[in-house]
């Protein structure tokens, strides 16, 4: 695929999402008609006060969390539609999750966390292993690559977190609240991180953020108000692609 159709192409198309919760008669309606669209090469940051209904959407797009009414197209296929099975494969083959709370799993080495996306896709061991020593390497993890997360600092577990979100190449990646736990230091180094694994491999980071700190990073920032996206901004600082 060449480059313009690369940055041109649609990965995320929200349109109308509704979702409410609570009993019949006492829903809280938190999204009431959510329109959003993602590019690849795109990092789009998401804001909003809390229970706004940033982590509702995030889980509507990941495929975990399933929107009342309206469309969710994932590279083009409804997510939320697809069989259990299908959807599990399709979401791990294609997004990648990164969260406030690392969720490492605390008995595995950092490098078997990072592999797990590879292994669940099937890939044998050894190569998800050598894979994801690779990559820790790259992230200047590679002395603790047998560590276990409660040998990391936050830094580190967070860098590991990342390799996790993005050893099996998914064309979309969904961060909530990535830096919220890091110093300025450690947040910028982490966006830093993310921006260029990004460009490598063309894919559609959708960040949700209070931390006004990593905002400089974003290509557009949007915000949800009354449960309905309000286009706040495009980034100046950032060249459009
Ligand atoms: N499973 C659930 N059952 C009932 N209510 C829920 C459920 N999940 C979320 N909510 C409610 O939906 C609203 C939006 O929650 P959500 O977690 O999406 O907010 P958020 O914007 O991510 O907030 P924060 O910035 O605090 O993380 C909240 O009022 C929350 O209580
Ligand atoms: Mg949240």
């Amino acid at each position: 695929m060449d480059n313009v159709q690369i940055t041109t192409q649609l990965t995320i198309e929200c349109k109308k999402i509704t979702k409410s919760f609570g009993a019949w008669g006492e829903d809280v309606h938190v999204l009431r008609s959510i329109d959003l669209s993602a590019r690849a090469n795109e990092m789009i940051m998401l804001m909003g006060p809390s229970g706004s209904g940033k982590t509702t959407l995030l889980s509507i797009i990941g495929g975990i969390l399933h929107q009342d009414s309206g469309e969710c197209l994932i590279l083009g296929k409804s997510i939320n539609d697809l069989k259990e099975a299908e959807k599990t494969k399709f979401r791990g083959q294609n997004i990648g999750f990164l969260f406030q709370y690392f969720n490492l799993v605390p008995t595995l080495t950092a490098t078997e966390n990072a592999a797990i996306p590879l292994i669940l896709n099937g890939h044998p061991r050894h190569e998800a292993f050598e894979k994801s020593a690779a990559l820790l390497l790259k992230l200047g993890l590679d002395k603790q690559r047998n560590y276990s997360p409660k040998e990391l600092s936050g830094g580190e577990q967070q860098r590991i977190a990342i390799a996790r979100a993005f050893i099996h190449n998914p064309k979309i990646i969904l961060c909530d609240e990535p830096t919220s736990f890091l110093d300025h230091e450690r947040g910028q180094h982490i966006m830093q991180l993310l921006r260029e694994i990004q460009k490598e491999n063309h894919c559609t980071l959708i960040v949700v953020t209070h931390d006004q700190r990593i905002l400089e990073f974003a290509d557009r920032i949007l915000e949800i108000e009354d449960g309905a996206i309000v286009h706040k901004s495009s980034n100046p600082a950032t060249p459009k692609a």
